[in-house]
């Protein structure tokens, strides 16, 4: 089976062939790093601009470097939310045209679903159920995921997603965009130790996660002059994934723990993270995976997987399916307190 995978929810244009033996036939990826980066941020008109001129070229150089035609392949899959709404419009409409033009079945995929599935890609020996940590610049949530569609949500943020601290304390330490690398690569360089920053909700009885207070720490300890760069950023990454480990470790006394503990989105490219959550894991007698680190921020090769996994599931869509900038994995899941509530 063959599934041709397109993304574009947020600032990367992507396209990708898999199949369901977990070969990567082509996979490609445009950034917009550039555009964005005089604003700080992502601005979504641009993005969605650029996704108009990228994707189709895009996809011609994935069926080259693939050395396929659209009629070989079994599905098209496009990420239709949660996002940018004008992007993720961009690639749902430009995988609805080539399906009706090639006469191949829809999959709509919900970007969250390419994250959470994205470490069976690379893992065979990962079988449901396993405990997700989330940890993206629109999410920070924990995930029993029991199965294709079939999520949980144990745990989310009552604020701000870990990317988008990660990608605000970048901003506040004039450290550039995109942030999350930028920040670990300065934490590299400075002392954990030196700055004393809060730990929102750590030990709460509460399940979630709170980042708000951290960010705004992070704001005075630069504004005091005391403390290096280097310093800050280190400390910040430390007291994020001590959140994170804390959180993870109380959602799993209060579970039957499953055989694995899985990382994914963006931020489970940070080193420190998985170190954290590999040590997590092992003190738990759990397996750890994440995904290679070009898996975890936005590709089209995990939303392809997702659309090799619903394919093999009979779950396609209709060429009339709505695109959603808002879209939960867990519908079911109670809204929690506090403001910037994202799915
Ligand atoms: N090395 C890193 N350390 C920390 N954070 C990182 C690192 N690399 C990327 N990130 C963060 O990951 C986020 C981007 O991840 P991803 O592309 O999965 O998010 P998104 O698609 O914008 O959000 P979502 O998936 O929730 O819609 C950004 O917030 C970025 O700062
Ligand atoms: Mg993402």
């Amino acid at each position: 089976m063959l599934i041709l995978g397109l993304e574009s929810s947020c600032d990367e244009t992507a396209a990708a062939i898999v199949s369901d033996d977990r070969r990567i036939f082509a996979h490609r990826l445009a950034g917009q790093e550039a555009a964005h980066r005089p604003y700080g941020g992502v601005v979504p008109e641009i993005a969605a601009r650029a996704h108009v001129e990228m994707l189709g070229p895009l996809v011609a150089a994935t069926l080259d470097e693939a050395g396929m035609t659209l009629a070989q392949v079994d599905a098209i899959a496009a990420t239709a939310g949660p996002g940018l709404i004008g992007g993720v419009m961009v690639g749902l409409v430009t995988g609805k045209a080539l399906a009706h033009a090639a006469g191949k079945p829809l999959i709509a995929v919900n970007h969250l679903e390419g994250h959470a599935l994205s470490p069976r890609l690379v893992d065979p020996d990962l079988g449901f159920p396993y405990l997700l940590l989330l940890v993206s610049g629109g999410h920070c949530q924990l995930l029993l995921v029991a199965g294709v569609g079939r999520y949980r949500r144990l745990a989310t943020t009552i604020d701000d997603a870990v990317g988008e601290a990660f990608d605000k304390t970048a901003k506040i330490l004039g450290l550039g965009f995109p942030g999350g690398p930028a920040v670990e690569r300065a934490a590299a360089a400075g002392d954990a130790m030196r700055v004393p920053l809060p730990r929102p909700l750590l030990g709460s009885d509460e399940p979630h996660f709170s980042f708000a207070g951290l960010k705004s720490a992070v704001v005075r300890a630069h504004d005091s002059g005391r403390w290096t760069v280097g310093d800050i950023a280190a400390s910040f990454q430390a007291a994020a994934i001590d959140c994170l480990v804390d959180r993870t470790d109380r959602a799993l006394r209060r579970i039957d723990p499953p055989a694995a503990l899985v990382l994914a989105g963006g931020v489970a490219a940070n080193r420190a993270v998985r170190l954290a959550f590999e040590r997590l894991a092992a003190a738990q007698a759990m397996r750890f995976v994440a995904p290679p680190v070009w898996l975890c921020t936005d590709n089209a090769a995990m939303i392809g997987w997702a659309g090799v996994e619903r394919f093999a599931a009979g779950l396609t869509d209709p060429l009339d399916v709505a695109a959603r900038p808002r879209w939960p994995l867990d519908p079911s899941a109670e809204a929690v307190r506090g403001a910037g509530v994202k799915a």
